[in-house]
């Protein structure tokens, strides 16, 4: 018999995404929906995935084991959202109304709004403040089924106000059921105060910045915004490479606003993860399926800024390219935390069909973040990262839209949402372990 400590049975789809990544081709509609499936963990990691008659056979819950029953309901890994600015302060609904009265990104920009707007209020914004406002959102991120989040730095633009960023998301790791991948990203854009010498600003982010941040291990990742408002190819390609050389993986915010050289770039480096790309050219999606870059789409970016590149899931994975989605969360481009946002777009918007969706936010997101083996889908050996929706199959999180279908969520085999309330923060309830104090093991891969 298998002992376990946790069971979900009787769920009329449990989507397993099982298989191994990256999935290309016919591969990605396999999503090994069991019906009427069970599955049971021990101590976080799942123990057993298969049908009621296996399940009732061969597990045997210890007596103060938990069994939630999913009849009706769709079991889904839980999100893995591969692309969030998550710590920043402030928030800018009144560029966005400038934008929906014709303004572009780029003039909002350039008038000192846009990022610089957010670095000022960040650099402004002490480290509590930053770890209470983290709180709050990744709370809304599990809400909604974000069981892992990678997160960027960017708005601090200084060492310290960088340090200070990274920091802030190592202590929400620490204290919030969401594992967190911490990204630095102090080339976001060249801070207004050091634009007369922007070598300077790129010099010391390679000399000084990728240094420190990997002397006291505050990031997993290096990212570089490639884009005419903020770096060269050659100036990423500087960076980018002494971040590799300091052990960092290496991401790109690549042809977001226009075809600059970013997928190029990301393939030529092997970066982990080419993001954005609704303007990268043929040549720099070959050359994505050639390295075996993930492209991370955020179809709720170019939803919101109104830059829809019709088709390119379709186009990517065409090519062969191992294609995620991501929330892109930030207060200019995509204000949403909610990865359920964000599938009917990349169905909508990029052309993938409901199952690539599934694969692209779970499996693959966990891909590009050197996750796979841990998360991603639900395989005996995996972290019981989980998500229960109170509709009937998958396909209902990309055709009925717009809202929070999300009931329960369990991470590493802990129940931290439960009927969609934050476990433990219900009126009456016991004091619990979901939006204060890690109630898990430290999953740090
Ligand atoms: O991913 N493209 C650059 N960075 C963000 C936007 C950040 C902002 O506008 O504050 C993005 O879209
Ligand atoms: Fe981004």
């Amino acid at each position: 018999m298998i002992d376990a400590d946790l069971a979900i049975v009787d769920a009329s789809e449990l989507v397993t995404v099982r298989g191994e990544a990256p999935r290309l081709g016919a591969a990605l509609s396999d999503l090994g929906i069991i019906q009427r499936g069970c599955l049971a963990a021990r101590d976080g990691r799942i123990v057993f995935v298969g049908d009621g008659r296996d399940y009732r056979r061969q597990v045997r819950l210890g007596r103060s084991g938990v069994e939630i029953d999913a009849t009706g309901r769709t079991v889904l890994p839980g999100f893995v959202d591969p692309h969030t600015h998550l710590p920043f302060a402030g928030s800018r609904e009144h560029e966005f109304e400038m934008a929906l009265g014709g303004a572009t990104y780029e003039e909002i920009a350039a008038g000192g709004g846009g990022i610089q707007s957010t670095v000022e209020a960040t650099r402004g914004a002490t480290y509590d403040a930053l770890v209470e406002l983290g709180k709050v959102r990744l709370n809304r991120m599990l809400l909604h089924g974000t069981t892992t989040a990678e997160a960027k730095s960017g708005y601090g633009l200084t060492l310290d106000d960088e340090l200070k960023q990274l920091r802030v998301l190592q202590a929400l790791d620490s204290i919030h059921p969401i594992d967190l991948v911490p990204t630095f990203l102090g080339a976001h854009v060249v801070p207004q105060e050091r634009r007369r010498d922007r070598e300077a600003y790129v010099r010391e982010v390679i000399e000084r910045m990728i240094p420190e941040v990997a002397r006291q291990r505050l990031a997993r990742f290096c990212d570089v915004f490639v884009e005419e408002i903020a770096f060269t190819p050659e100036e990423a390609e500087r960076i980018l490479r002494s971040a590799a050389d300091h052990g960092l993986g290496l991401r790109v915010h690549a042809d977001q606003l226009r075809d600059s050289g970013g997928a190029l770039l990301a393939a030529r480096l092997g970066a982990a993860s080419a993001d954005h790309l609704e303007h990268a050219g043929l040549e720099g999606i070959r050359a994505l399926a050639r390295s075996g870059t993930t492209a991370v789409l955020l179809p709720g970016a170019s939803f919101f800024i109104g830059s829809r590149a019709p088709g390119l899931g379709r186009r990517l994975v065409e090519a062969q390219v191992p294609v995620a989605v991501a929330t892109d969360f930030n207060p200019g481009t995509c204000p949403t935390e909610a990865m359920p946002a964000i599938l009917p777009l990349a169905c909508l918007d990029g052309g993938l069909s409901p199952a690539a969706a599934v694969v692209a936010a779970t499996l693959h997101a966990a891909h590009s973040l050197g996750l796979a083996s841990r998360v991603g889908s639900l395989e005996v050996g995996k972290s019981a990262d989980i998500q229960i929706l109170e509709v009937p199959n998958h396909l209902h999180l990309v055709y009925h839209f717009g809202v929070n279908h999300c009931r329960t969520v369990v991470k590493q085999g802990r129940v931290v949402v439960e009927e969609g309330v934050i476990a433990g923060t219900a009126p009456g309830a016991p004091s619990g372990n979901g939006s204060t104090g890690k109630p898990l093991g430290g999953f740090r891969p």
